[in-house]
């Protein structure tokens, strides 16, 4: 099945391989992002192009206007650290644009919105690893509030005005395009660093771990759940889908395995360990697998020489 996508936050990391992902898969791909952060040679060719800000009148307009099937929601403020020194900025952009995308959608009759959560904030610390999406919500950061409140506006206004809404709540995302500058890339800035013999900064003592998905599985997930049948229930986590491998890598293990990778012996510098971090983050797939027919396909050694290429400028 396929028809009219528009994907937010296009020419980002994440939403440019949906974009591919969902043009691969037959459908008619519009991509709409404000350039904050993405870039615009990041929006693949068979795209369309829409540069605004999903606050304004011109991102409503273009979503209620443009006869989309299912919009996929990624724009997004994306650091933690920034979201606690200002949460009125994450609010504007993660619930007051989500807010008017969703205004938008209702207006324009979008079928379904695929909304980009996150796995590792929505738990806060969890007490059960892998964790599964039935697991208590207790976000300990502005972004994880935005991201859980994302989930509530999206039910609250599915059931109010007839779309669906599915979120996938993404662990530690990995691959190519991922900006070594941004907080969230520990393995882009791992590789980048390696392949510049630079040392690896590692906080605390590195034994906290992560669960990393590569990016093109985490595209496949949402080309899946723009069509999948799925249930919406009274509870948040009904149409909530883990997007992980529920497999846990170590800081420490990660630094060895780029070495092997990028075939450079690791220098490690430890530093202190930084306020608030998740000791242990590691998510239950099993539901993807089951109502999504979602599995993660791409091994982290696969994964890691795709980045690689893609920083040695020989892949896309
Ligand atoms: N990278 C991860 O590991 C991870 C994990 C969990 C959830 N997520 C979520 O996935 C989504 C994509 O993240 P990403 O890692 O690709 O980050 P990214 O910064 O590469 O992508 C976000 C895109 O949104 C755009 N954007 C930001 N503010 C905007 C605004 N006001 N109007 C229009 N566009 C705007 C940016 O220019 C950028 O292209 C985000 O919603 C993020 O919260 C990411």
């Amino acid at each position: 099945m396929s028809g009219a996508v528009l994907v937010t936050g296009g020419a980002g990391f994440i939403g440019s391989h949906i974009a591919e992902a969902y043009l691969a898969a037959g459908w008619s791909v519009a991509c709409l992002d404000d350039l904050s952060r993405g870039k615009r040679d990041q929006v693949p060719a068979g795209a369309t192009f829409i540069e605004a800000d999903v606050r304004s009148k011109a991102a409503f307009a273009a979503v209620a206007d443009g006869k989309f099937d299912v919009v996929v929601h990624q724009a997004a403020q994306i650091d933690v650290r920034v979201s606690v020194d200002d949460p009125a900025h994450d609010a504007s952009i993660n619930l007051v644009g989500f807010a008017n995308v969703l205004g938008a959608v209702a207006a324009g009759k979008v079928r379904r919105v695929v909304f980009a959560s996150s796995g590792g904030v929505v738990y806060g610390d969890p007490a059960v690893l892998p964790t599964p999406e039935s697991t208590a919500n207790l976000p300990i950061s502005p972004y994880g509030v935005s991201k859980l409140a994302g989930e509530h506006y999206l039910r609250a206004l599915g059931a109010l005005h007839g779309f669906e809404g599915v979120a996938l709540r993404y662990s530690n995302v990995y691959g190519p395009r991922q900006d070594p500058a941004s907080e969230a890339g520990v393995v882009s800035i791992f590789v980048s660093r390696l392949m510049a013999n630079k040392p690896l900064t590692v906080f605390g003592d590195g034994q906290q771990t992560r669960d990393y998905v590569f990016v093109r599985d985490v595209a496949r997930a949402n080309v899946l759940a723009g069509t999948a049948a799925v249930s919406r229930g009274d509870r948040l986590d009904v149409p909530a889908f883990n997007i992980g491998t529920g497999r846990e890598t170590s800081v420490n293990d990660l630094a060895q395995h780029v070495g092997r990778t990028v075939n450079r012996t690791p220098v490690i510098e430890y530093a202190l360990p930084r306020a608030g971090e998740l000791h242990r983050s590691c998510l239950d797939v099993s539901k993807a697998a089951r109502e999504l027919k979602w599995t993660p396909q791409v091994s982290f050694d696969e994964g890691m020489k795709a980045l690689a290429a893609w920083f040695d400028g020989t892949a896309r």
